[in-house]
């Protein structure tokens, strides 16, 4: 049983049946715990060595290698998981970059962080409560260089970001500058968002367009015969 396959396990509640069987469970449980304290760790002294501010709020999971880089501070609520070791890209940490001393990025109650998600701000990047993005998502709030041939070290366009409450956005989706994506909305894989999502629009695509509303979607939760 290795370490996914025992989280598997777990999530589907199977209770392993032999001694051995619990043991390796009881082992992987261990693991990812003290991987959980140096994650943690590593979190706090990326944040220490770069100069910038963390606060966090009670519970947070750091179940995957997070880098702090910037100047500016980090602000995580309460119930914030990072990182999570069935999300794919196992070798790239979730990387938190406020760049610039003013700088700002906030992470709302309950929300999920998966790996790889890299979050650059030069202004602000606010994620609002109970939103999943999913792994390798990379949302900016400035171009980092200018569209002119002679203008291109310096910091480009910038505006802030804005991901309300409750927004998922899929695997490997890019969030630009000065974007609000709507509550409840859903970005879907590998969509780059370069105007405004309204609330509970699914979009999709390079550009992003409005593919959908999660408003209108009958459940998806399957229901007993008879009911
Ligand atoms: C390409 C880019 C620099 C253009 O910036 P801009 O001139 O401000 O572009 P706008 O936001 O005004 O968009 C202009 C049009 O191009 C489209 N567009 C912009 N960026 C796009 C992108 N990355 N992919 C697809 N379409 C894009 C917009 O949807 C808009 O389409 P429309 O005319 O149909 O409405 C910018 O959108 C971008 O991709 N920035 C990210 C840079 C980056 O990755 N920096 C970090 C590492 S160096």
């Amino acid at each position: 049983m290795g370490v996914r396959n025992g989280i598997l396990m777990e999530e589907a509640g199977t209770i392993p049946s032999t001694p051995l069987a619990r043991a390796r469970l009881n082992l992987l449980k261990l693991h990812l715990s003290l991987q959980g304290v140096r994650f943690r760790a590593g979190l706090r002294w990326s944040c220490w060595w770069s100069g910038g501010a963390l606060t966090a709020g009670s519970r947070l999971g750091v179940h995957h290698k997070t880098i702090f880089q910037g100047l500016g501070s980090v602000q995580i609520g309460d119930d914030v998981t990072l990182g999570y070791a069935l999300a794919g890209f196992l070798g790239t940490p979730i990387i938190l970059q406020p760049r610039l001393p003013a700088a700002k990025i906030v992470i709302g109650n309950g929300s999920a962080i998966m790996n790889g998600c890299c979050f650059c701000a030069n202004e602000e990047i606010r994620i609002g409560a109970m939103c999943r993005i999913g792994a390798n998502c990379y949302i900016v709030d400035s171009d980092f260089h200018g569209i002119r041939p002679d203008e291109r070290d310096t910091p480009g366009k910038t505006a802030p970001v804005v991901i309300e409450d409750n927004v998922w956005l899929g695997v490997s989706a890019v969030v630009l500058k000065g974007i609000r994506v709507g509550k409840d909305s859903i970005v879907g894989a590998h969509a780059v968002v370069t105007k405004d999502v309204p609330n509970g629009a699914i979009v999709a695509g390079n550009p992003a367009r409005v593919v959908g509303s999660a408003y209108d979607r009958p459940s998806d939760l399957r229901t007993e015969p008879g009911e």
